[in-house]
């Protein structure tokens, strides 16, 4: 498997506190079978001071101690990038960092309001070759509101990723519903970690993955783990998702 969000890099952001944290993430990791993890730190959120060059060089030497230290797990680069208003215009002055510098991104949406102009800015940004997958909507206040809001995005182009832990029921009964109906309708390209600790959040993917297989069979689950993640990593498209409607939810906890 492959994990293409993972806050692993240490002392970045809130992800791995040191590198021995980032050392035993990796060993967690490769005992559930993952070969491969995208270092994926904050980007462009206000809260951390990260920038392309700084989450390079680390990314560089965390893959140098990987290799020191003898753990066989590969480790591309990339960033958990905010959707700021001028995103396009940060791509074009070298500011942006995509997964493996290749055409694929992930974009965390902000969590509370939207921009009125979400799709035209997905359009705008596929239109200049940067294909956005969005992180855990599962996990956003306004589009578990409305999850519409999610499958126009994905009818504009863009790609879904939702979080394990989301899957497995642990960000709570809201998320647990709409990660599930996402993958029942085909509005799922990724599972990811988003691992940010040894701990609570730590890089696990085996239980989510094993529930989706429950749910679509292990062909089309492992989609959501090995063969996208490898087309992002090759640079091969991906098939988008048209998501007509989601499966009804249940009433008693929607207000
Ligand atoms: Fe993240």
């Amino acid at each position: 498997m492959i994990d293409i969000h993972c806050h692993i890099l240490p002392g970045l952001d809130d992800g791995a506190d040191d590198a021995e944290e980032t050392l035993e993430m990796c060993r967690l990791a490769l005992s559930e079978g993952v070969t491969a993890i995208f270092a994926t730190p904050h980007l462009f959120q206000g809260m951390f001071s990260t920038d392309r060059s700084l989450i390079l060089s680390v990314f560089e030497k965390t893959r140098n101690m990987l290799e020191e230290e003898g753990i066989p797990l590969k480790l591309y680069p990339g960033s958990d990038l905010h959707l700021v208003p001028d995103l396009l215009e940060r791509f074009a002055q070298g500011k942006g960092l995509t997964l493996n510098h290749g055409k694929y991104f992930l974009l965390e949406l902000p969590s509370r309001v939207l921009p009125q102009n979400l799709n035209g800015m997905i359009f705008d940004l596929i239109s200049n070759g940067y294909i956005p997958i969005i992180t855990h909507p599962e996990r956003n206040e306004v589009i578990l509101r409305k999850p519409s809001i999610l499958l126009q995005m994905l009818s504009v182009g863009a790609l879904c990723q939702i979080t394990a832990m989301s899957v497995t029921g642990e960000f709570g009964k809201e998320s647990e519903w709409l990660s599930r109906a996402l993958i029942e309708a085909g509005g799922v390209h990724f599972i990811a970690s988003d691992a940010h600790s040894t701990g609570r959040r730590s890089p696990s993917l085996l239980p989510a993955l094993q529930v989706a297989e429950g749910q679509v069979g292990k062909e089309q689950a492992r989609r959501f783990v090995v063969e996208n993640p490898e087309a992002v990593l090759a640079g091969e498209p991906i098939e988008g998702a048209v998501v007509e409607a989601l499966p009804r939810r249940k009433r008693f906890w929607l207000f």
